[in-house]
């Protein structure tokens, strides 16, 4: 029997209450397919951190990495002041292993849950492939006279060629696989950031030229991307992007296949430790209630599993999931699911 060595991190607030459905959910597909996933769970988060004040040792960054995927549920805790968690523990996991990829699926599963008038599930149905390690992300800047009238503070956009060309090439491939379109979008914004999107640029047309032939090259400014995902969602197959525009987009890609609810997305190391999360947040305010949506955490085990190559049983979880939401499902947002968590949960598992 395949097994796999799953870390698990429920994180804070609503997180470990979702990412227990998504273990329900798995493992009801685990035994279904005959695969096996050993959790090993691990206490981060805005708890630990006001208890030892160290958000994220280093011994665990280790072990994490020895990992082929990570589950985690959220991060964020209302007495931690914003940006410490954050960076102190999911950037910097995206950083330190490798996860230069943030995927995002977009797909809308029920016609209702999609605030665009008129469109439906076939309407909504790309991908954004967003650069995870570079860009404005790095930390690179600093200040000048901090504190005074004169102040200067700089936040450099880093793009090496490397880092570009290996999101591009993701994507490519991505493309390549989907096989939908066959077509991929570079969103940028080549009449302003004239440095960091010629580079892009240039790697884009570049690779896809001499590596990928069939694959049809598109370009769209971001500003405009964002008119497009509303106003013609179909336009898309696969997008790819920087990290900064990449982050406002799929937040936007997140409201228009229904909401935070259902928006999942894998941090991709394809050599290495692989974080999948429902993309909503920690809810501190529905904590413990079990009135929060499980699907986007139970779409992101479904993505781990695709992405371990256990494409048969992410199938499945996926098609249980939309016939749930289809079917259930009174709405996405927590506390109207028309269900408790924990029921969700089961309608899925149980669906398989
Ligand atoms: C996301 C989040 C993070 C980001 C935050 C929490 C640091 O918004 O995963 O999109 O900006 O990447
Ligand atoms: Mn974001």
């Amino acid at each position: 029997m395949k097994s796999y060595e799953i870390a698990v991190i429920g994180g804070d607030g609503t997180g470990p209450e979702v990412v227990l459905e998504s273990i329900k959910v798995l493992d009801a597909a685990s035994k279904k397919f005959g695969i096996r996933l050993n959790y090993t769970h691990y206490d981060l988060g805005g708890d630990r951190y006001l208890r030892t004040k160290e958000a994220l040792p280093d011994s665990v960054v280790e072990e994490l990495r020895k990992f082929p995927a990570i589950l985690l549920g959220a991060i964020g805790h209302p007495d931690v002041k914003p940006g410490i968690l954050e960076k102190g523990i999911l950037l910097r996991l995206r950083f330190e292993l490798e996860q230069y990829i943030n995927l995002r699926p977009v797909k809308l599963y029920d016609e209702r849950f999609c605030p665009l008038k008129d469109k439906k599930p076939e309407d909504v149905d790309f991908v954004v492939v967003r650069e995870n390690n570079e860009g404005l992300y790095t930390g690179s800047g600093g200040f000048v006279f901090k504190g005074t009238p004169h102040e200067i503070a700089v936040q450099e956009s880093i793009n090496t060629r490397r880092g570009v060309e290996r999101c591009l090439r993701f994507a490519f491939e991505l493309t390549q696989k989907r096989n939908k379109e066959n077509k991929l979008t570079l969103s940028g914004k080549t009449n302003v950031l004239t440095f960091a999107f010629d580079l892009w640029e240039r790697a884009f047309h570049e690779i896809g030229k001499k590596d990928f032939p069939g694959i049809k090259r598109d370009y769209a400014h971001v500003d405009a991307t964002t008119m497009w995902f509303v106003k013609n969602p179909e336009w898309f197959d696969v997008i790819v992007t920087d990290n900064m525009f990449g982050d406002i987009i799929t937040d936007l890609g997140a409201m228009v296949q229904g909401g935070m609810g259902i928006a999942a997305g894998g941090n991709i190391n394809p050599d290495g430790a692989s974080m999948f999360e429902p993309i909503g947040g920690s809810a501190p305010k529905y904590t413990g209630q079990g009135v929060i949506n499980p699907l986007a955490a139970i779409c992101a085990g479904q993505m781990m599993l695709d992405f371990l190559g256990e494409t048969e049983a992410a199938k499945a979880i996926e098609n249980s999931v939309i016939k749930v939401t289809r079917e259930k499902i009174k709405s996405l947002a927590a506390g109207k699911l028309g269900y408790s968590t924990s029921e969700v949960g089961d309608l899925v598992a149980s669906g398989l």
